[in-house]
């Protein structure tokens, strides 16, 4: 299988290390798989016999490289059928999906496999993406896209397929986990915690995105429609974000066995709010650690903990990239059954 990678920054980069590092094992259950093209907003590389990957290493940007064709756009490629899976890679817009919404429409129409962490295309077009990839016998996978490294949709879809889900609840941002973590340890003001966190590259230095609780605001939509067959959109989520959390309500929840915590909740509405949770509920993690409290009719309640962001999001994108070449015989990919 030829694989196309769309983005080359933090994601584009940890993912082809990961790549170099397991190649042989990549082989073993693919002999022909190879890397053909890399894409960033500039240009690409491409190679039909497959790029030399072990040569990015040495570079800091893809522009370097010498066989660099400036101009070049990822739809180019895409337009060749050059490529039979593409990993999706581009910055997350929520206003409009791109530039990854075109990227995925015009792969799926293709019959390409796609494999994306980027929440905006599936925040605004889940449905949609999805019917596509089932009428052109595709796979989309989407693993690393919601609470990064924890197999949420995989554990779902390979071990659940029996349950329905009733409810889900859970802390899908790390960057605010860390900010109220810090407040319940460290006894500080949000401001300050705020401040280190932006100071440890944890919050990015316009953090409204993550600490007004739009960034889980967009998991919790993608997780509705993925595995409880909502027809949810991100002006359905009511969204109250953690700006307003003080000291003195942290201390005053602590004595009393319990944390503040931004939770997610799909029940009869979608909710992100910040909760009181028991300090011995096996949701309450704390630094960046993200957690899914999934409660079905079966199995009635599993919790998932893990690292939302970060190199950890490789393991979900690797994941879905050799259950792609171990189904490649297959001539049908369904979608997750909704119970
Ligand atoms: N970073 C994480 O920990 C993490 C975790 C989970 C999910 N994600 C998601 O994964 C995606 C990538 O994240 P990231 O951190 O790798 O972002 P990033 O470092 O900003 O990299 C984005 C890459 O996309 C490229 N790009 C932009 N427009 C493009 C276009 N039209 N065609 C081709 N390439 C284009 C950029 O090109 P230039 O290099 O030329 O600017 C850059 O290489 C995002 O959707 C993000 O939300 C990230």
């Amino acid at each position: 299988m030829r694989l196309l990678i769309v983005g080359f920054g933090f994601i584009g980069r940890e993912l082809v290390k990961a790549l170099r590092d397991k190649m042989s094992f990549l082989r073993s259950i693919d002999r022909d798989f190879k890397v053909v093209g890399i894409v960033d907003s500039k240009g690409y590389l491409y190679n039909g016999k497959g790029i030399d990957i072990d040569d990015l290493n040495k570079i800091t940007r893809l522009s370097e490289h010498r066989d660099y064709k400036l101009g070049g756009t990822a739809l180019d490629l895409l337009g060749q059928n050059l490529c039979d899976i593409m990993v999706e890679a581009t910055p997350t817009n929520i206003k409009d999906g791109e530039p990854g919404l075109t990227h995925i429409r015009l792969a799926l129409s293709r019959g390409i496999h796609v494999i994306t962490p980027n929440k905006g295309p599936l925040v605004l077009a889940f449905r949609e993406l999805m019917n596509l990839a089932e009428r052109n016998e595709c796979a989309l996978l989407y693993e690393g896209a919601v609470a990064g490294a924890i197999p949420v949709f995989s554990l779902v879809r390979e071990c659940l397929q029996g349950d329905k889900i009733v409810r889900l609840s859970g802390i899908l941002n790390g960057t605010t986990n860390y900010i109220l973590s810090r407040m319940f340890f460290e006894e500080i003001s949000f401001e300050i915690a705020l401040k280190e966190a932006q100071e440890k590259g944890i919050a990015e230095r316009d953090p409204s995105y993550d600490i007004d609780g739009i960034d889980a605001a967009c998991k919790l939509v993608i997780l509705a429609n993925a595995l409880m067959g909502r027809e949810a959109r991100l002006n359905d989520v009511r969204i109250v974000g953690i700006r307003g959390i003080t000291q003195e309500a942290i201390s005053l929840a602590k004595r009393a066995n319990y944390a503040i915590k931004l939770i997610g909740t799909i029940d009869r509405g979608l909710e992100v709010a910040p909760k009181l949770v028991p300090i011995n509920h096996p949701i309450c993690v704390h630094g960046t650690l993200n957690a899914i409290h999934i409660e079905t009719d079966l199995a009635r309640e599993i919790t998932l903990v893990g690292y939302g962001a970060g190199k950890e999001t490789i393991s979900a994108i690797l994941n879905d990239l050799i259950t792609v070449l171990r189904k490649r015989g297959m001539s049908k990919f369904s979608s997750p059954k909704i119970v």
